[in-house]
């Protein structure tokens, strides 16, 4: 049979705020693919306990990287939390999951929005050559609760460097005023217009295709504003524009 876990070691951890952190692991897993999964796990009371996590860092590069919010009376991100460099970690060898470009019709424009820790896969996708290649704008939308919450700024700004003209990133911060980001929900921003004007691109079924990824009640409710606007849910045998990854 297949190996289930392969064991990985904490290289770094990265404490944004007390709720989220990032682990940096080395683990010898297979190739996969910008925007996929895979599980982490620990032995606890004698079980082990996995969960998935999406990679967030390209897959040229290493160590691998996760970005996790801590939940509150979770089983196991509470305890990833409490690993420090040198602590070793179960992963998954192989990475899944379909929010990926190569499942993403053609387009002219390329959303993707995210809330919290949801963010993680397109910033892999972002740094790799194929969103630039495919699409001619790209859109990311982040949407926190307090400005604190904010991550992989530097990441961010490396994307935007990189691509001058090409991207447009649009932060949201949903619990305090900010001079920087859009305040409220992303559903209503593209509901009453403030993301496409922030992001300089409209949101049009013929030429948009969107990701949305993090919190589901968002994802369901930006899918709804969408599908207002005359997009639909992709599926292989039923193309639309909207592809999902719900995280609970
Ligand atoms: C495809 C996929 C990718 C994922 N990628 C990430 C990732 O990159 N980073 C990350 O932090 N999490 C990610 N998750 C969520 C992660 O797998 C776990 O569910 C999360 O870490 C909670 O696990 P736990 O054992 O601590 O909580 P549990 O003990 O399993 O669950 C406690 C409760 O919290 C709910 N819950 C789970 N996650 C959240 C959340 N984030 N916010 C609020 N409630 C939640 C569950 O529905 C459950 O009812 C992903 C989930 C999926 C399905
Ligand atoms: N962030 C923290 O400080 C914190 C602390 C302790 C525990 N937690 C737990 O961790 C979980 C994740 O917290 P999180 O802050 O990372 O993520 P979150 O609750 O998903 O919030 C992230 C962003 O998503 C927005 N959002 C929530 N529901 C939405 C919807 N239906 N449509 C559109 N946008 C929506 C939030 O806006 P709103 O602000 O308008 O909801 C916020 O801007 C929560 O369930 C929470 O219980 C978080």
């Amino acid at each position: 049979m297949a190996e289930r876990w392969v064991e990985g070691t904490v290289t770094e951890k990265v404490e944004w705020t007390p709720q989220l952190f990032s682990l940096r692991v080395d683990a010898p897993v297979e190739a996969f693919e910008a925007g996929q999964f895979t599980k982490l796990a620990l032995e606890i009371g004698g079980e082990v306990v996995g969960r998935p996590y999406s990679i967030v860092n390209p897959p040229a590069e290493r160590p691998l990287d996760f970005y996790f919010g801590i939940v509150k009376r979770g089983h196991l991100s509470l305890r990833l939390a409490a690993l420090r460099a040198g602590d070793r970690v179960l992963v998954g060898p192989r990475a899944s999951g379909f929010l990926t470009l190569s499942e993403v019709p053609e387009g002219r424009a390329l959303w993707l929005l995210a809330t919290g820790t949801g963010i993680g896969p397109f910033l892999s996708i972002l740094r790799t050559v194929e969103p630039w290649r495919r699409f001619g704008r790209v859109v990311l939308a982040h949407a926190v609760r307090t400005a604190a919450e904010r991550a992989y700024v530097d990441v961010i700004e490396g994307i935007e460097r990189a691509h001058p003209g090409a991207f447009a990133f649009v932060p949201f911060v949903s619990r305090e005023a900010t001079a920087f980001a859009l305040s409220g929900r992303i559903p209503q921003a593209i509901a009453d217009g403030r993301l496409e004007e922030r992001a300089g691109a409209a949101l049009d079924p013929e030429a948009s295709r969107v990701m949305l990824c993090g919190n589901p009640d968002m994802v369901r409710d930006a899918a709804a504003a969408l599908a207002a606007r005359g997009f639909r849910k992709h599926r292989r045998r039923e193309p639309g524009q909207i592809l999902v990854e719900n995280y609970w």
